[in-house]
């Protein structure tokens, strides 16, 4: 086995109701609570008989829906199952080993995996509440979030732009721009180094079917085509998605529930603790008890403890955005203790 696969922390997934007897609150996964649309569903359903055959490996029909839908060529855009796989097909394409990666901090765990597994030399730099007010640093490839996960607060252009003009590639992850709507694609007419990456899985709520995609200029989204899994995208997952962009009125109204709704969770919570400002469909929480957590997860509610992230000083705890109903309940359960 490679040396380097011994110095990998594990992924650490935080709770899933499986592992829980009788009915849990998830809060846990930054998922969207409410259900697909009824055209998703009537897809699935369609699709369910043709399981048997490979999906159609171009994904051509997604493509063009994407390609409307983010405003630039479907030349330019790349897909695959998650922005996770995505991530990783960014690090095989561009990473030679001892390339210099730069991942602010504290952000997404997956840069760090994937740019080890390319035996890259990576450099993390904390930024308090990840406030990245500059690029300092130089190097091949350049990991930023935003909105970021954890700490739900966006970057803003100058600074990816400062970014864009001292590293080769920059990778700039929007998973959760739909809830705020403050996207970098539009740099891509300045800039041939820039990848964004966008997932399935928080907006469209479709985090079960496992699809993302990349928007970069063509010879990038060419490169990542080429060497992904010609069938990543299983076929009731092409489907949904195809769908889902098809049902996007339907997603709009479910986003503006969920921004309303993380609104009355902050201000709940800010009787108690230190909540940080979010444009996503989570908030990052500070708090004060090491058993907190445990406590939440007896009482049936489980939120991700990310205390230990790099970049964290003191515990902290991510709770998603869930439905109206679960998220009183949570906010009772955290009045209680
Ligand atoms: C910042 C960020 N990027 C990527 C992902 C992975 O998304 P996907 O489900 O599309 O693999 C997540 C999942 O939580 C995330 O928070």
């Amino acid at each position: 086995m490679r040396f380097v696969v011994n110095l990998i922390n594990e992924y650490d997934p935080g709770p899933f109701p499986d592992e829980f007897d009788g009915e849990v609150i998830q809060l846990a996964s930054n998922e969207n609570p409410f259900p697909p649309s009824e055209n998703v569903i009537r897809a699935i359903k369609d699709g369910l008989l043709k399981i048997n055959r490979y999906p159609y490996p171009y994904y051509s029909e997604l493509k063009s829906l994407l390609s409307t839908y983010t405003g630039v060529d479907e030349g330019c855009i790349a897909v695959s199952n998650g922005a996770s796989d995505l991530i990783r097909l960014v690090t095989d394409i561009i990473l030679e080993p001892l390339d210099r990666v730069y991942i602010p901090m504290p952000s997404y765990t997956m840069y760090l995996m994937f740019s080890m597994l390319r035996d890259a030399h990576v450099e993390t730099e904390v930024f308090e509440e990840y406030r990245i007010d500059g690029c300092y640093s130089r190097g091949k490839l350049a990991f930023l979030c935003s909105p970021n996960n954890p700490t739900g607060n966006t970057l803003e252009k100058k600074t990816i732009q400062e970014f864009l003009e001292n590293f080769e590639y920059v990778v700039v992850d929007e998973a959760y721009v739909e809830f705020q709507g403050n996207s970098a694609v539009d740099l891509l007419n300045h800039y041939s180094n820039l990848i964004v990456l966008r997932s399935f899985s928080k907006f469209f709520g479709l985090a079960g079917m496992r699809v993302g995609y990349a928007v970069a200029e063509e010879k990038i989204a060419e490169a990542i085509e080429k060497i992904r899994n010609p069938f990543s995208i299983s076929h009731l997952g092409y489907l949904s998605a195809v769908e889902a962009l098809r049902s996007l009125d339907y997603y709009r109204k479910v986003a503006e529930m969920i921004v309303s709704e993380r609104e009355k969770m902050k201000k709940g919570l800010e009787k108690n603790f230190h909540v940080y400002p979010s444009s996503a469909n989570f908030l990052l929480v500070r708090h004060g008890d090491p058993e907190l957590v445990k406590k939440l997860q007896e009482r049936k509610v489980l939120v991700r403890d990310v205390t230990g992230l790099e970049g964290l000083r003191g515990y902290h705890f991510r709770v998603s955005v869930g439905l109206p109903s679960e998220n009183s309940k949570f906010l009772e359960v955290v009045e209680e203790l």
